[in-house]
């Protein structure tokens, strides 16, 4: 893309803090920018969307987002004091069906202990060098295509099944993106699974690893049962630089890896369709926190690094360094020091 381009961001705020991080992101997003021109268009989906109309994801909507460049999303859920949400509405059919619909297999989460960012880690840990890796989620597959059913609710003989989706297509275009980021970084993956029991799926990842390993002796190879990497990204997580691993085992070792690195304040992500045939999506680890939503609290580090990525993913890869740049110097010296969500958003700017 050029510096003149026009970059057309549809924008789903959503619920509880969402609106106001997401604010702090795109003000960051204009101030990085260079000449590129931002379009933002504004799409009210979420939980007040549901409340208010009984709509999840109506098709003008999905239309929208389908014709932008990229999509950035605060975080969907509940407000407070409101009526209750079925538990899974809106992950299943706004923000996972979107993930599916928009096939964004790379669900992208970088985790990074910038100096001055708190972690609970032990010091001696610390102290064995730099916390630098991504974790390459899968995003379209596994446990979480829905793929089940249940019988006999709600009696003593219920029956309820989970099927895990594990296709060869699916496991390998994620396994080719992580070489080939492993090469553009420290040259190592490490492949996170369980194939000492879930023999069939783990079955199929180990093989097409391995076979990916044999064609690319340039990178670096390792393998940890999920049980396993969980103990090393506590006590050694310098020894991961690409993980990749499925979406549930994702999905829980990248709130781990948010832990271990400042915390999930800070935790940006990015479901990536690498095919570039739809958008992708660019949003924060964290959730709508309902409890200090409208206070002017919540730290907006998380989406403005997501940001970053989105420009990374769009090819302005100078502008993406300048923010993570702006956002690792005022981490270190942000210290204790109380601010609000766009005081921490004005600082960032300011740096660009
Ligand atoms: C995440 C979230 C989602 C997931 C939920 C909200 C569906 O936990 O983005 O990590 O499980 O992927
Ligand atoms: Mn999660």
């Amino acid at each position: 893309m050029n510096q003149n381009d026009v970059i057309t961001i549809s924008v789903i705020a959503g619920d509880g803090i969402g609106p106001e991080v997401v604010s702090e992101g795109l003000k960051v997003l204009e101030a990085g920018m260079g000449n590129a021109k931002l379009n933002i268009v504004p799409v009210d989906l979420g939980a007040d969307r549901w409340l208010r109309t009984g709509e999840v994801l109506p098709d003008a909507e999905l239309q929208q987002l389908a014709q932008s460049d990229a999509i950035l999303l605060g975080a969907v859920g509940a407000a407070p004091g409101s009526k209750q949400i079925p538990s899974g509405l809106l992950e299943r059919n706004l923000l996972l069906k979107l993930r599916f619909t928009f096939d964004q297999y790379i669900n992208l989460r970088p985790s990074k202990l910038y100096p001055g960012a708190k972690t609970p880690l032990a010091d001696w840990v610390v102290a064995q060098g730099p916390i630098d890796f991504v974790v390459i989620r899968e995003g379209t597959e596994g446990l979480y295509c829905g793929n089940g059913g249940a019988v006999r609710v709600d009696t003593p003989q219920e029956i309820a099944n989970e099927v895990s989706v594990n296709t060869a297509y699916g496991v390998e275009r994620v396994v080719a993106d992580a070489f080939s980021r492993a090469l553009t970084r420290g040259g190592k993956v490490t492949l996170v699974h369980k194939h000492n029991v879930l023999v069939n799926a783990g079955g199929l990842w180990n093989r097409i690893f391995q076979r990916y390993s044999q064609q690319h002796p340039e990178v670096e190879t390792d393998y940890l049962h999920i049980d396993a990497a969980t103990i090393a990204m506590v006590q050694n997580p310098q020894r991961f630089d690409v993980i990749v691993t499925d979406n549930l085992f994702g999905d829980i070792i990248t709130d781990l890896a948010g832990a271990i690195t400042g915390g999930i304040g800070l935790a940006a992500s990015a479901n990536i369709n690498a095919a570039g045939v739809f958008p992708s999506m660019f949003e924060p680890v964290h959730g709508s926190a309902p409890d200090i939503a409208g206070l002017g609290i919540a730290d907006p580090t998380a989406t403005i690094l997501s940001t970053a990525l989105m420009l990374q993913h769009l090819g302005y890869t100078e502008a993406a360094a300048r923010i993570e740049a702006a956002v690792d110097a005022d981490i270190s010296e942000r210290g204790d020091t109380k601010r609000t969500t766009s005081e921490i958003g004005d600082a960032i700017a300011s740096r660009l």
